[in-house]
């Protein structure tokens, strides 16, 4: 029987509340679906920081390696100095494993959690890849003469061919992948989306992106800068199709198209190498005043189960649970996917796991 080890972190506020539906989830498809898996769960968070002071070993990451996906559910906590746990854990991740893909779908399921007027569910199924190793997140940089009234604070963009290149193929293979599945006529579009007028070494992006076009001549391909690529996205986000965007940029564009989904509760992602061990997170955060009440939308979180599911080559169960989903939203049982829905977190999980057992 096909098994897979799956790592689980938890981690703080209402991450262990979501991961739990998550696993719930998981749980149904594996046994519909006929697979089996082995949990192992780590503790690492902002709450065991500030009761232990460990971050995450370097052992760990190692160990990491050896799994076949990790579940995260989300990190961050007010007591703790920002970004340090966030540092260790998630990019901990994201550097260790070389998970050098951020995939961010942004799909908008049902009519009635679409904020735009006039737009719905035809207009907005695009897909987000964001580089996710390099850019403004590469760490290096610092500060000189802090606290002095001479303070200097540097933070470096960092953008290597090597890191450009492999983003916009992974891109450009997705866009063919997606224009294979849609079946129509249209064409595959890829959208490069920087800042190259204003930062211009932005420019090894249009050129490692231009150098991989030329395998894909069955993509069209396109350009935007990122600030008019938000003013699209609200625009006329039908015009998009497969967006391939420097870390910091995927970072901020993504958080505009959750709320074109229907809000953060809902959005999912994949941090991927492929071929090697990825990890899986809804993309928001750990929202300490909706942590313990059983009312954050687990949507996200069962998403991202989906989305590793797939990866992992299980893809009728990955199907399976969007459809579920899906299903749950166009019924309108769902009022809205975030912490006000009035629907309880435990019980949203149990209504996908009822559409995963009746279908
Ligand atoms: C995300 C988050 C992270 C990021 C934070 C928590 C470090 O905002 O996954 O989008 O900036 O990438
Ligand atoms: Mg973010």
């Amino acid at each position: 029987m096909r098994s897979y080890d799956i790592g689980v972190i938890p981690g703080d506020g209402i991450g262990p509340e979501v991961a739990r539906e998550g696993n719930k989830v998981l749980e149904t498809v594996a046994a519909i679906e006929g697979f089996q898996y082995k949990l192992v769960e780590y503790p690492y968070s902002g709450e065991y920081y500030l009761k232990t002071k460990e971050l995450v070993p370097e052992s760990v990451i190692d160990e990491w390696r050896t799994l076949d996906a990790v579940l995260l559910g989300a990190i961050g906590h007010p007591d703790v100095e920002p970004g340090l746990v966030e540092r260790s854990v998630i990019l901990g991740l994201r550097f260790g494993l070389d998970l050098y893909i951020n995939l961010r779908p942004i799909k908008l399921y049902a009519e009635h959690l679409c904020p735009l007027k006039d737009k719905g569910p035809a207009d907005i199924d695009f897909v987000v890849v964001r580089e996710n190793t390099e850019g403004l997140y590469s760490q290096i940089g610092g500060h000189l003469k802090k606290g002095t009234p001479d303070e200097v604070a540097l933070v470096n963009g960092v953008y290597t061919w090597k890191g450009c290149e492999r983003a916009s193929r992974y891109a450009f293979e997705l866009a063919v992948r997606r224009g294979k599945e849609r079946g129509e006529n249209t064409r595959p579009r890829l959208t490069l989306v920087d800042k190259a007028n204003a930062l211009r070494p932005h420019d090894i992006w249009t050129r490692a992106y231009e150098h991989v076009a030329q395998d894909f001549p069955e993509v069209e391909t396109d350009h935007a800068y990122v600030d008019a690529c938000c003013m699209w996205m609200i625009k006329n986000p039908e015009w998009f199709d497969v967006i391939v965007t420097t870390n910091m940029f995927g970072d901020i564009i993504t958080d505009l198209g959750a709320m074109l989904q229907g809000g953060m509760g809902i959005a999912a992602s994949g941090n991927i190498h492929p071929g090697k061990t990825s990890m899986f997170e809804p993309i928001h955060g750990s929202a300490p005043k909706h942590a313990g009440k059983n009312v954050a939308c687990p949507l996200g979180a069962i998403g991202a189960v989906a989305m590793m599911l797939d990866f992992l080559g299980e893809t009728g169960a990955a199907a399976r649970t969007e459809a579920a989903v899906s299903g749950l939203l166009k019924s309108g049982a769902v009022p809205s996917a975030d912490a006000r829905s009035g629907i309880a977190t435990s019980e949203m999980g149990d209504m996908v796991v009822a559409r995963l057992e009746a279908a």
